[in-house]
């Protein structure tokens, strides 16, 4: 059985019972193919026009209150994509929008709205050092959902992602153009390995329907 969920026009997410499943039982899941490689491609595009413009900045980290910039923590640059319809983009947008009602309906989450990063390591070794994208109990990130747009990847470039699941042993993603990773903002462990050459992800982080 699939679960469909779709806003008015836009193509619908369908969540099989295996992802739902492995979301509550190890706080992820993965799908090598989200859109087709043509659309990738597009997306892959577009995302390296806006790399090369030169809008991004460097990623801060929150320590307590204050937010910092500390590159051997986390070396990214970092820009927010907004809706925007006829382009590439803003179709992922979509279905970044599209998953997160699958995800409400099929796996019960409850999201509201979501953020969509644009994220670049530019190389040289730059990471993401181990962290969770939300702290328990707050009501803020519930869900983080990761598609890459590295069509040449190779085991050596390094930069994958290393998940740790609950008493599991850590799960290495390769960070391949139109692979998508959906997890547990509250309660799974990852992060980014050292990467060699630049490295593009685009991040979508959803909120509770609570959250303001
Ligand atoms: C993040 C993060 C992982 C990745 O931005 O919080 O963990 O694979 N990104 O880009
Ligand atoms: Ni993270």
């Amino acid at each position: 059985m699939h679960r469909q969920w779709g806003g008015p026009g836009a193509l619908p997410v369908e969540l099989t019972d295996a992802e739902v499943e492995a979301l509550g039982a190890r706080g992820y899941f993965l799908r090598t193919s989200l859109l087709g490689e043509v659309e990738a491609r597009s997306v892959q595009d577009e995302a390296r026009a806006r790399v090369s413009a030169g809008t991004l900045h460097p990623a801060g980290i929150r320590r307590g209150a204050d937010r910092t910039v500390d590159s051997h923590v986390r070396g990214d640059h970092v820009d927010w994509v907004l809706p925007q319809s006829g382009s590439a983009l803003g179709t992922l947008w979509e279905r970044f929008q599209a998953l997160g009602e699958a995800l409400s309906s099929g796996a019960y989450l409850g999201l509201g709205r979501f953020d969509l990063q644009l994220a670049c390591y530019p190389g040289g070794g730059a990471r993401y050092a181990r962290h969770l994208d939300a702290f328990p109990g707050q009501s803020n990130r519930r869900a983080t959902a990761i598609w890459y747009a590295n069509s040449d990847w190779k085991p050596a470039h390094g930069g994958q992602l290393r998940l740790y699941p609950d008493g599991e042993d850590p799960v290495e993603v390769p960070p391949r153009l139109d692979t998508l990773v959906v997890f547990l903002s509250e309660r799974l462990e990852h992060e980014v390995l050292p990467t060699h050459v630049p490295r593009l992800a685009l991040t979508a982080w959803y909120y509770g329907r609570d959250a303001g």
